[in-house]
Formats: structure tokens, C-alpha cells, sequence
């Protein structure tokens, strides 16, 4: 299905985000022929942009970024829709002209008048430019629809992010708001829906009776790089948990939805995560590791104590890893650990959900104890073997009983061929058709905010004290191994 006819609209249009993700997205989009048939790109910039400048500068970036080989008539048909405006927030008079001439614009392209704006912009400018378009009128109905884009991170703590959720609701409705969460753009991730709910065998199985526990890891090898400024305001936990990793855990643990409808799934997802249990200061500790990069090798390269990079202070108490260990309090959950993990500069890149099985309940084959059976683990893997995983134990060919562990393992790559895909395509088509289903709503977000909350004030009091450390290329700091072992568990170990 074609979306409306409409404007799309990017703040931030020179941007790393614009270039990378979004272009080279409507790329692929137009190249399915997705896009509307009456369109308007339109890029806003500050003094001194032209449209042919931002062209060029789109069409360099495609030729880096985009995930298949450029076709010129494809593109050229997509970037002779744009139009570069320039405004500033700063300047309400350019906001004003750039009403007008928008006006203008859809006039001659007969879009019908609907819009859609996309921030692609460092988070201290959503407020100031959607004020303005309010203000303006722009985001005014006036017989089209009007959509509003917001990237990540939003807001930096539950304060921040109700504030935020409060004034953008002043100016839109809640279902004109899409906060974008790229996790959600990712096939795996969106197929967890699929895995648990259009199969009978998982769910009877999916809860306290059956699973011990969860742990969701998001290792990455990648540093902080040139992100530096941002990044040591920011650290692992905000960074990842309350958004990419509480994506994961909704999607695992929330109830099944009565249909499947964007109201319907928001409101299972923001409830399992108003269900994540409060920890006073000392459980927050107690439940919590986090860790700093020192400088080590990763592959060939060579990478620098974290506190060394570019724009991150030297005595950065910022960390680039945590593990935390947190409850559901819930009746599908009671007592199930979910343990969670993330981190910068790590020897291997995993991302993946594993889900363990409890034991099986009684030892019958003397030959192995029940504790030394292999672990019964369903394994989501997001990145970078996309697939499912089931390890259970087989019987060892031989005339005596012996046991060992086995895996059987589904892979997209075996059953499906996919163009590469940036990841934002559905997201953005989502956004154009109207579908909020893949977007986070505002009780979630604040919810994720509640739930990492204590953990963000006890570090804070705690400065220092307690941040661990761990060589780059490693596993992460040690005492994140602790976290479960206290428990009489372990993570789960690779290959
Ligand atoms: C971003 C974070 O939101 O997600 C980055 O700001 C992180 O720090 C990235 O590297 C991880 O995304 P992915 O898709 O590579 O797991």
C-alpha cells in the first residue's frame, strides 16, 4: 500500500542521522516503490544551505550509506522532490516564512496538505522547533493529518522525560507523536511478537512455572569513538537500557495483547514495564554493576582508556557497561530474574535474548547430575547471528548412557533472502501510513525512566565509588559475573 500524498519534513537535514539512516531508508523505499505518488522532501537548515548544496550532499551521502547499488534514475527521481528551507529556532521570523512557503510548496505538488516532521536533531532542539511549529500553525489540522518524528534519547531521566511528554502533548496528540526506537525497526526483534504469539508450544510454557530466568545482553565492540561530549553525559545505561533493552524485555514479558493494534500492544508493553519492581538504594546497588573501558585491543585495533577519548573528562565517572538485575512483579513473573547487560569496547558483539528453562526435575541418568546437564536455553539472537537457537541434551551414540548438550537453529539467512536494509524503512513507512504500533508511547517511555530511575540516583550519590573497570576487547568487569553467580546462575557462555 502507497502512503498519502504528504511533506516530509527533516530538522536536522545536514546531520550524521539524515545521511546515514533516514536518505539512504527513503532510498530504499522509492526503490520498492513506497513513497507517496505526490511528494515533498523537504530539508531544513540554517543560513547559508541551498537546495542544489543539500543535494549534493545527500547524493555523497547515498553513495556512502546506502545498502544497495544507487540507481541514478531512482534517486534523482527522489531528491528532485526536495526542497531545502532555511529555519531556526532561534529566528520565530524564519518560522513564519517557512510556514508560507511550505504552503507553498504542497500547493504545487497538490499534496492534500498532510505533513510529517521529523527530528533528527540533538534532543535540546525538539522543544524549541516543535514550539515553533505550533505556534506557526504548522502542526494545526486544518482537514490533513499532521505527525511529529522524534528520535531517541528522550528525555534523560523520568523528570525530564514527563516534562517533555507534557509539553509536545500541548501541541499534538498522543497518536500523532512517533518516538522512534530503532530496536523496533529490527526484523528479530519485531518477530519475538511472531515467535510467542503465533505459535501454541511457546506460550503455555512462557512463565514462572517453566523459566528460571532471563538475560538480555547488547554487547558491542564498538568504543565511544567521536561521541565523546555526548556520550560521557549520557553513559551505558541511558544510553541503552530504558530504550533498546526494555524494548526487548517488553516484548518477552509483556501479556498477550487482545489484538494486534498499536493501542492494544502499547498498553501490554507499558504495563509489564510499570510492573518492573522500585529498589530502595541499597537494593540498587546491591542489583547493579557498572564499569569504565581501559584501554586493550579489540581485533587489530587499539583503543585508549575510555577516559582518554575526545571530550570525555579525565576523571569521567561515566560508565560504558552495566549489568542489573531486575524483577517483574507480576503473576507471570514473580521470582523470575531478569538479568540485563549492555556495554562499549567488548571483545564480541552479541545481542540476544536467552530465555532459561528450569531443570529437569529429577536426576534419572545417574551418569550426569541434573546441575551438570546442559542448560536449557531458547536464544533470540538480534545481532549478529539473527536467528533462534534451542539447546537441549541428546543422548551420546554408545552403548552407555552418556549426555551432552546440543543446539538446533533457525537462521533468517537459510530461509530468507532480504535486501539489506538500513533498519529505518518500516519505521519511516510506519510513520507515513499512520501505523504508531512500532513507536513508543509516552507511558512506556516514562515508565523505563521509573524503572531505571533508582539506579541512576544511588551512582549518583555514589560518584566514584563502585565503578568498576574492565580492558577493552574483555568480557566486561568481572563483578558482573558475580550478579548471577550469587544467584547460583551464570551467563550464558558463547558457542
Ligand atoms: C544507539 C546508541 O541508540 O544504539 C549507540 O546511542 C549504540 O551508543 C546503538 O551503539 C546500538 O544499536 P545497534 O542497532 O547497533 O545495536
Amino acid at each position: 500500500k502507497k502512503p498519502d500524498p504528504c511533506s516530509f519534513v527533516i530538522f536536522g537535514v545536514t546531520g550524521d542521522l539524515t545521511h546515514r539512516l533516514v536518505v539512504p531508508a527513503l532510498y530504499n523505499l522509492a526503490a520498492s516503490d513506497l513513497l507517496p505518488d505526490r511528494f515533498c522532501l523537504v530539508g531544513v537548515a540554517r543560513k547559508g544551505m541551498t537546495s542544489d548544496k543539500l543535494r549534493q550532499s545527500l547524493l555523497k551521502g547515498l553513495s556512502q550509506f546506502a545498502t544497495r547499488p544507487v540507481d541514478e534514475a531512482i534517486s534523482g527521481r527522489l531528491l528532485d522532490c526536495l526542497t531545502c528551507i532555511e529555519a531556526d529556532p532561534k529566528d520565530p521570523a524564519s518560522f513564519d516564512a517557512m510556514s508560507k512557503q511550505l504552503g507553498e510548496l504542497e500547493a504545487a505538488r497538490n499534496t492534500g496538505g498532510n505533513r510529517l516532521f521529523y527530528l533528527a536533531t540533538p534532543p535540546n532542539a525538539f522543544l524549541p522547533i516543535s514550539r515553533e511549529l505550533g505556534r506557526t500553525g504548522m502542526l494545526a489540522e486544518n482537514g490533513a493529518w499532521r505527525r511529529l518524528v522524534v528520535e531517541k534519547p528522550f528525555g534523560t531521566d523520568l523528570a525530564s522525560a514527563k516534562a517533555l511528554n507534557g509539553e509536545l502533548l500541548k501541541l499534538v496528540d498522543e497518536h500523532e507523536i512517533y518516538r522512534i526506537d530503532h530496536y523496533l525497526g529490527k526484523e528479530t526483534v519485531q518477530n519475538i511478537l511472531v515467535l510467542r504469539f503465533a505459535n501454541g508450544m511457546f506460550e503455555p510454557i512462557w512463565n514462572r512455572n517453566h523459566i528460571d530466568h532471563v538475560q538480555i545482553t547488547v554487547d558491542e565492540q564498538l568504543g565511544v569513538g567521536h561521541r565523546g561530549s555526548f556520550y560521557d553525559q549520557t553513559g551505558a545505561l541511558r544510553d541503552m537500557v530504558p530504550n533498546h533493552l526494555f524494548q526487548l524485555l517488553s516484548l518477552v514479558a509483556m501479556e498477550p495483547p487482545i489484538r494486534f493494534d498499536a493501542h492494544s500492544v502499547r498498553a501490554e508493553k507499558a504495563d509489564v514495564l510499570a510492573a518492573i519492581q522500585g529498589q530502595s538504594e541499597a537494593e540498587a546497588l546491591r542489583n547493579s554493576v557498572r564499569g569504565q573501558y581501559l584501554a586493550g585491543r579489540i581485533g587489530d585495533s587499539e583503543i585508549a582508556d575510555y577516559r582518554k577519548i575526545e571530550d570525555v573528562a579525565r576523571g569521567s565517572t561515566t560508565e560504558t557497561y552495566v549489568a542489573l538485575k531486575l524483577m517483574i512483579d507480576n503473576w507471570r513473573w514473580a521470582g523470575v530474574p531478569f538479568y540485563l547487560r549492555t556495554g562499549k569496547a567488548l571483545g564480541v558483539k552479541r545481542t540476544e535474548v536467552a530465555i532459561k528453562f528450569k531443570q529437569a526435575p529429577f536426576a534419572m541418568f545417574n551418569c550426569t547430575p541434573v546441575e551438570r546437564l546442559a542448560q536449557n536455553f531458547l536464544v533470540i539472537g538480534v545481532a549478529p547471528n539473527e536467528g533462534i537457537a534451542l539447546q537441549f541434551n541428546t543422548k551420546v551414540p554408545g552403548p552407555s548412557i552418556l549426555i551432552d548438550g546440543v543446539e538446533m537453529k533457525f537462521r533468517y539467512k537459510d530461509y530468507f533472502k532480504a535486501e539489506p536494509s538500513t533498519g529505518y524503512e518500516t519505521l519511516i513507512y510506519d510513520c507515513m501510513i499512520g501505523d504508531n504500533i512500532l513507536f513508543q508511547r509516552a507511558d512506556s517511555v516514562e515508565a523505563g525512566w521509573k524503572a531505571v530511575q533508582p539506579f541512576l540516583d544511588a551512582w549518583k550519590k555514589a560518584e566514584a565509588e563502585g565503578l568498576k573497570t574492565y580492558k577493552a576487547g574483555s568480557e566486561g568487569p568481572q563483578e558482573a559475573n558475580e550478579l548471577l553467580t550469587r544467584d547460583g546462575r551464570s551467563w550464558r557462555k558463547l558457542g
